[in-house]
């Protein structure tokens, strides 16, 4: 396969996750570590550029994104800045002929959309949102359960995606609370998410019925700010909705879900079955099917569990078995060891620690053959 050279355009907090990603990749499918490479960097601001260059480790950065686009040591753009920037910088990279991924919502409005799609067809090029949460395995298979005719005839649905993050009024405005900027609120952020899943699992929608509602109208302009600036973007979204094959549902989509960090899920219910998707147990896919036998006390019916641990097609690590975060448990055990010896700081877990559970496995084996407690000082 021939190397693929990325420009990451935007280093916030999703440029961060998508630069690590592909640094990930060659680990997870087995590829040479030069297959993917992010061949340069742009943010708005020079010093930015070449701080994110510097973290990721490529060669080159820039504060205009045409500079990147005028490469030819560069194949794809990775669209990783606010959404009012989506268009200018597909069209763009349309024109310079380059494969496009791009952060979601794909753009301000529908029209916009619609032209950027236009845009990429006709140059033929590879272009795709990053809506991510279709690629947790459990959904996946939740496509893959609906599309079999599982369900029978699907009686309706239920999405929600609930976060907390604007709970707080003196939390100050950002790009993501401007609509000349972000296009809409909770809706277009959160909103566009679980929307894409439904129609990823239940197909095309039809018609919608909708309220939306902004909680907290005014903010401080900056952090620790008395001067206050108008939101105006929702901040909770409640939708009905149905889908082109007639199925009624509801989604509820809130920045000011209190005490939700990030409750995303969707339930599916059919004539022959039932399928829940929670993003807080994304190892599992609930699956609830009339066919299993009915008894006088419940029977064999019931939700079960099926495992979607990280079952990924020609993954070679981690071993499927592993939850979906066990990659980034590894990182923060790493990043902490090394944090120590910089710092000069104790190590923990430390080989105390490893030696103490050693004892307690030794104990155990004792135990065992003694039929008979042992104490750890014992061993
Ligand atoms: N898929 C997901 O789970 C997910 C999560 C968070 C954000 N997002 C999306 O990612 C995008 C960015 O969000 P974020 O939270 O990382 O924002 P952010 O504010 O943290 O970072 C934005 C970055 O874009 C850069 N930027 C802005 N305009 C630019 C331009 N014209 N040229 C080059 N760089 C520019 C900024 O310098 C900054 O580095 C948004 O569209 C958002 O909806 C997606």
């Amino acid at each position: 396969m021939p190397k693929i050279r990325i420009g990451l355009i935007g280093y916030g907090g999703i440029g961060r996750v998508h630069a690590s990603a592909y640094r990930a990749i060659p680990f997870h499918y087995g590829l040479p570590a030069d297959s993917i490479e992010i061949a340069g960097v742009a943010t708005t601001r020079h010093e930015t550029a070449k701080r994110a260059a510097e973290e990721i480790g490529c060669p080159f950065s820039t504060a205009d994104f045409r500079e990147l686009l005028a490469r030819d040591d560069i194949d794809m753009v990775d669209i990783c800045t606010p959404n009012n920037s989506h268009h200018e910088i597909v069209v763009s990279a349309t024109e310079a002929g380059k494969h496009i991924y791009c952060e979601k919502p794909l753009a301000m409005n529908a029209a916009e959309a619609g032209g950027m799609a236009q845009a990429v067809r006709a140059a033929g090029l590879k272009a795709q949102v990053t809506f991510n949460f279709r690629f947790f395995p459990a959904v996946t298979r939740a496509k893959e359960l609906v599309d079999a005719g599982f369900l029978g005839r699907v009686f309706s649905f239920r999405g929600r995606y609930h976060r907390s993050s604007y709970i707080e009024g003196d939390k100050p405005m950002s790009w993501r609370l401007q609509r000349e900027v972000t296009g809409g609120g909770a809706l277009f952020d959160l909103g566009s998410h679980v929307l894409d899943l439904l129609y990823y699992v239940l197909g095309e929608f039809d018609a919608v019925n909708g309220t939306l509602d902004t909680l907290i109208r005014e903010r401080p302009a900056a952090a620790g700010s008395a001067e206050m600036a108008r939101v105006d973007v929702d901040d909770i979204a409640l939708l009905q909705a149905r889908t082109a094959a007639g199925t009624l549902g509801s989604v509820e989509i809130s920045r000011m879900g209190t005490g939700a960090t990030n409750d995303l899920s969707f339930e599916i219910f059919g004539q022959r079955g039932a399928i829940r998707f929670d993003l807080g147990d994304p190892a599992w896919l609930h699956v609830y099917d009339t066919r299993d036998a009915a008894g006088p006390l419940g029977g064999g019916r019931g939700f079960r569990k099926i495992e979607a641990v990280s079952r990924y097609d020609g993954q070679r690590a981690p071993d499927w078995t592993m939850t979906p975060d066990f990659m980034r448990s590894h990182a923060e055990c790493q990043y902490q060891f090394i944090r120590s010896i910089w710092e000069d700081a104790p190590t923990s877990p430390s080989f105390e620690d490893g030696a103490h559970v050693q004892k307690i496995m030794a104990a155990a084996e004792r135990s065992s053959e003694l039929g008979t407690w042992v104490r750890l000082s014992d061993v």
